[in-house]
């Protein structure tokens, strides 16, 4: 059996009303907190009064940034910085979707460290601990809470990119994972955000940097997603379904955070900052090209891949199999009604090239490919998802 090193050193709390949690764990960590959440959901729902007083019952003096935008830009993690500095914040709690945890991450980062973000792009820059970072997640896909990453969109001369930071030292100490907080999810972002879960599993899952502990991970989540996401599309207030599928995206958040992501992800980030698709639809739209390219020469796992997807892979050449779960794959992101009314004005050779020669540059992502990529082949896999 081969070697691993498995890291994970974050407290989850699961389950329904876990977010009572919320003061008695931050008070250990500050006693001065910034409160990170996104434009007006969380006010609206009255969630963020929940937190607020949960955190004022348990004497932590409690100031909030609100507004973090979808991709949140290294100005709005300046403007959470200023404040929590001001404040003398010694701990973060992000609360919504992917971008205000990201966002907690990188006010955290820069609270504690000198510089600027771009400072720490890239991977194991951060010199000194961020600070302690709470994550209350709201929607079940970023995995953001129980991975070492933290995305941002940064504004380089002319254009936008997606910039990743990575380091150990992101994970959040606590997570507080609570289906009841996913109820009011719409239809659009349940599937979003979950075919983002999905892809996170899938690519775990196939990455040459997988191994068993990880593949458990990986598999179950892909199960659990395969099944329940699309009945919570259909029964969106079960809270039953609600809870399998945050409990999915858990998963798969703690696989990607072991073993990173492969070519899908490392795609998808000019498909939104290039023409503004979701995260989820431009992971949806890439998973059939980027798989049918990875799978259709065989892969070492692809029958028990068959069977996390429901499918009777006995007795199969490696090209039927390939063929049965692309298949799949494909009539699930269907399902998800994802790409429905998608209308993409067909882009230039040029920009697919240019998107291709920035892969090329993604050295970590190509080698944790399971088939290596060529200029050309990254090209060919573009224009099927786009053309
Ligand atoms: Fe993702």
């Amino acid at each position: 059996m081969q070697n691993f090193q498995f890291y994970l050193p974050t407290k989850v709390y699961f389950g329904q009303k876990v977010l009572e949690n919320v003061g008695k764990e931050t008070k250990i960590l500050g006693k001065k907190a910034l409160i990170v959440t996104g434009k007006s959901s969380a006010r609206k729902t009255g969630l963020l009064q929940r937190v607020e007083k949960s955190l004022k019952r348990a004497e932590v003096e409690t100031f909030i940034f609100e507004g973090v935008e979808a991709n949140p830009s290294v100005e709005t993690i300046n403007k959470g910085t200023k404040l929590a500095k001001e404040k003398k914040c010694e701990v973060i709690v992000g609360l919504g979707g992917g971008s205000p945890l990201d966002a907690a991450k990188g006010i955290a980062i820069l609270s504690a460290n000198p510089g600027l973000l771009v400072d720490y792009f890239g991977r194991n820059r951060i010199k000194k601990n961020p600070l302690p970072v709470v994550a209350i997640p709201t929607t079940a896909g970023t995995g953001s809470e129980v991975t070492p990453y933290a995305v941002f969109t940064h504004r380089e001369n002319r254009s936008i990119r997606k910039k990743i930071i990575a380091d150990s030292s992101l994970f959040p100490k606590i997570v507080l994972a609570d289906p009841e907080l996913t109820l009011s999810l719409p239809a659009s972002i349940t599937a979003d955000t979950g075919i983002d879960a999905f892809s996170h599993a899938l690519e775990s899952y196939l990455s040459n940097r997988s191994y068993p502990l990880s593949d458990t991970l990986a598999s179950e989540a892909m199960k659990l997603l395969f099944n329940y996401l699309p009945k919570a599309m259909e029964n969106p207030k079960e809270i039953n379904i609600r809870s399998h599928v945050l409990y999915a995206s858990l998963l798969a958040g703690m696989a990607i955070a072991q073993t990173g992501t492969i070519l899908v992800h490392a795609m998808s980030y000019r498909l939104t900052t290039d023409l503004g698709l979701s995260h989820g639809k431009a992971c949806a739209l890439l998973l059939p090209s980027i798989c049918e390219f990875s799978l259709k020469e065989g892969h070492p796992k692809l029958t028990l891949l068959g069977q996390c997807l429901g499918e009777n892979m006995e007795n199969m050449t490696t090209k039927k199999a390939a063929e049965k779960v692309l298949t799949t794959i494909k009539d699930f992101v269907h399902q998800l009604a994802l790409l429905q009314d998608l209308k993409i004005e067909k882009i230039k050779e040029g920009t697919i090239e240019d998107f291709a020669q920035e892969i090329m540059q993604d050295k970590r992502k190509l080698a944790n490919n399971p088939r290596q990529a060529t200029l050309e082949d990254v090209i060919g896999m573009y224009k099927k998802a786009l053309w």
